[in-house]
């Protein structure tokens, strides 16, 4: 029955696209599905790991910490999307911790099985490494941001990155706190709400009901 349901859901994973009828019972065989509510630790920075994830529903994400506690917020990642494939590739520890944002629906695979499907399925390693490359893009387009924006700039990024055209306008939908802004440009909580009052008061953003933010077409000249 988890079998039946587990292949189903890996069925529906592009990532696993290419995989054979006997490949994807193996790899349904070597698959948990689990349900966590939003706040809690998936798998931390520096342990050794287990398996492979796909993140069937929610968001969380991706984070790093000092020594004294100080944290940086590498990404956000929503469903179809897959973590825990770089310890699995080079066996060091866990690069980084993941944490729901959302109430978050994953199914986690047995790192062996997943190494020895690699091995064998050239279709599965060429969508692991353009993931892997997609999230240098995007990596590297953060460096740039950090490198050569200012904090407006750099909030102004975020919440560009973070929004959606919904019926005409490009809105941020979800919530978007400010102390994760925050952890995502190196600024404090309060350099981001001085920046966001700002960009409100000059009318760059438009807050509305239901935490929505409304961004106005001339945010996108903070980025230049
Ligand atoms: P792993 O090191 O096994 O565990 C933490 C995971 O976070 C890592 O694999 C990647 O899947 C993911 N990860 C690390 N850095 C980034 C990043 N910059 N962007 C998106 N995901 C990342």
């Amino acid at each position: 029955m988890a079998h039946e349901s587990n292949k189903l859901f890996l069925k529906r994973v592009p990532l696993f696209s290419s995989l054979s009828d006997p490949q994807l019972d193996a790899l349904a065989a070597a698959s948990v599905r689990r349900s966590f509510p939003k706040g809690r630790i998936i798998c931390n920075e520096g342990e050794p790991s287990q398996s492979l994830y796909i993140l069937l529903a929610g968001r969380a994400k991706i984070q790093r910490s000092d020594a004294e506690g100080k944290e940086v917020i590498l990404a956000v990642i929503g469903s179809g999307e897959f973590f825990g494939e770089m310890s699995l590739i080079d066996d060091e520890p866990r690069s980084a911790s993941v944490i729901t944002i959302e109430p978050c629906e994953f199914m986690a695979i047995q790192k062996e099985t997943f190494k020895s499907m690699l091995v064998q399925n050239n279709e599965l390693a060429m969508a692991i490494m353009r993931g892997l490359v997609r999230r240098l893009r995007i990596a590297d387009k953060k460096i740039e941001t950090l490198a050569l924006l200012d904090v407006y700039g750099r909030v102004a990024r975020v919440l560009l990155d973070f929004s959606e055209i919904i019926d005409g306008q490009r809105v941020v939908k979800g919530k978007l706190p400010r102390q994760e802004i925050a952890k995502m440009i190196g600024a404090s909580r309060e350099m981001v709400s001085r920046v966001m009052k700002g960009l409100e008061v000059d009318g760059y953003i438009v807050p509305q009901p239901e935490g929505r933010l409304v961004l106005r077409e001339k945010i996108s000249s903070y980025l230049n």
